[in-house]
């Protein structure tokens, strides 16, 4: 199979990946479709089943033009499996096995290792989709909402890669991994999503737009290191994966992005000069700038506990075991085998916050945070840009890594946003100033009513600079089922 660029669109499944040869691994896709289209129908969007809606499909891995647009029924988009192109001659980048060839087989060793890592990536995907099953309802508008649609779907084909390495990979108990996947369910009681983040709600736009902003990019962080790996397969789905994950953190950006330009416009046009005057604001139907700091300091702070605790064995292994990598490691200059070197992490230490040399291969979930957190802060300084040009005072910040946590170095301590210890009775006293307060969520609820006329706007948010695959503002992007 050479050509992987075009994709089979003639059979039930698309791909590029030759399932019409590949026998067993169809039939096995096959008999997991059916439960995934009754796990989209029942956890997918609610009330938008058979609306129209404007949807990008993969046709091809090409960079070039991978995409086409068109009105789809989202229980009947085309769900597929794409594979970036194979690279002829690919090395192994890191690792015990640097410079080896790289796999097409699990290595036997790893299987485990492999497994887990490959149903920890899977079991996000759902998950989010789960999150966000309500928010059709409260769109602020057509475009929006067809954003989360997209979003979702993509989500939706995430799954689907990754149960395609389980099948094709991992036999019988890969099939059963599968299963399980349409089985957990997000923030349920006795069968959870596996990870903390994808078990809150998702209740509306503000969170969606910061969930995709925060928490989507800490997916995009774990497949960049899983497309690293030297594990061919993996790294080709994860590959291909990127390219639609850069449109969920478009989602996000721009969303908060245009929350923020409404807030600020509004308050100008009201002759509003404090941005805590948060009372004065919100009369205005806009979304106050303190509380969206608050939301930042929530949503960025769950996403740092996915990436584990910053001393990890086992984030040594799977680098040791040249399965999963660093960010952008082949563009790193060291000796991708980390023996001998150190990485400074942040420690509690004897009470106190301390930055600690630690060898570098067990530090490695510290440093994909690290390049996380900086990426997270260009976000920042483009939303600040946004600020600074409607002349409101006021900066957006990123919290410490210590404040709000729940894994890691600083699970049972408390911490202000600026990084300084406190105790339980000072964050009691003070939490409601540094997270949304049952009241903020009150509020943004209140904001949240659904507008469906082509081209217009909920009162919170700013129209987009220019429209999806470049269609005019009054574009219908959702048509609703009569
Ligand atoms: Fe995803
Ligand atoms: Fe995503």
């Amino acid at each position: 199979m050479s050509d992987v660029i075009n994709v089979d669109y003639s059979t039930k499944i698309p791909n590029n990946v030759g399932l019409t040869e590949d026998r067993q691994v169809l039939r096995a896709l096959e008999s997991w479709h059916p439960g995934y289209i009754d796990w989209w129908k029942t956890m997918g969007p609610v009330g938008f089943q058979e609306a129209l809606v404007y949807l990008r499909t993969a046709v091809s891995v090409d960079p070039k033009g991978w995409a086409k647009f068109d009105y789809v029924k989202m229980p009947d988009y085309r769900w597929g499996i794409l594979l970036a192109p194979q690279e002829e001659g690919r090395k192994i980048p890191f690792g015990r096995h640097l410079g080896e060839p790289v796999w097409q087989e699990v290595p036997g060793e790893y299987r485990a290792m492999l497994r887990r890592l490959v149903v920890i990536q899977g079991d996000t995907e759902p998950a989010s989709v789960e999150q966000q099953r309500h928010l059709g309802k409260t769109a602020p508008s057509l475009y929006d909402m067809r954003n989360v649609f997209q979003v979702n779907v993509e989500e939706g084909r995430h799954l689907w890669a990754m149960v395609y390495i389980l099948q094709k990979y991992f036999g019988r108990d890969g099939r059963e991994e599968a299963e399980e996947l349409l089985q957990r369910r997000s923030g349920d009681a006795d069968k959870p999503r596996m990870l903390g983040a994808f078990n809150e709600a998702t209740p509306d736009w503000l969170s969606f737009h910061m969930f995709t902003f925060f928490t989507d990019r800490d997916g995009k962080m774990q497949l960049e290191s899983l497309a690293q790996s030297g594990f061919d397969p993996l790294s080709r789905t994860c590959r291909f994966m990127l390219t639609e994950e850069a449109h969920h953190m478009f989602v996000g950006e721009t969303g908060i992005g245009r929350t923020i330009q409404r807030t600020c416009e509004a308050m100008k046009e009201a002759g509003i000069e404090d941005p805590s005057d948060v009372g004065k604001v919100r009369d205005l139907g806009v979304i106050d700038l303190p509380t969206m700091q608050k939301k930042l300091n929530l949503h960025y702070s769950l996403s740092l506990d996915l990436f584990g605790s910053e001393v990890s064995t086992n984030a040594a292994n799977a680098f040791n075991a040249s399965l999963k990598g660093r960010f952008q490691e082949v563009k790193l200059e060291d000796d991708h085998k980390l023996e001998h070197s150190t990485y400074p992490v942040l420690k509690l230490v004897d009470g106190e916050i301390k930055r600690v040399e630690e060898p570098a291969l067990t530090a490695i979930n510290m440093r994909l945070r690290d390049d996380y957190t900086a990426d997270c802060q260009r976000g920042l300084d483009r939303w600040n840009k946004v600020i600074e040009r409607t002349g409101v005072q006021f900066k957006l910040q990123l919290p410490h890594v210590a404040f709000h946590r729940a894994i890691g170095e600083f699970r049972d301590v408390e911490a202000t946003p600026s990084g300084e210890l406190v105790d339980a009775a000072a964050w009691n006293r003070d939490k409601d100033r540094w997270l949304p307060s049952t009241d903020d969520g009150d509020f943004i609820q209140s904001l949240m009513r659904q507008v469906i006329e082509p081209g217009k706007f909920a009162s919170w948010i700013a129209p987009p600079r220019v429209g999806i695959d470049n269609k005019p503002g009054d574009f219908e992007y959702v048509k609703l089922a009569a």
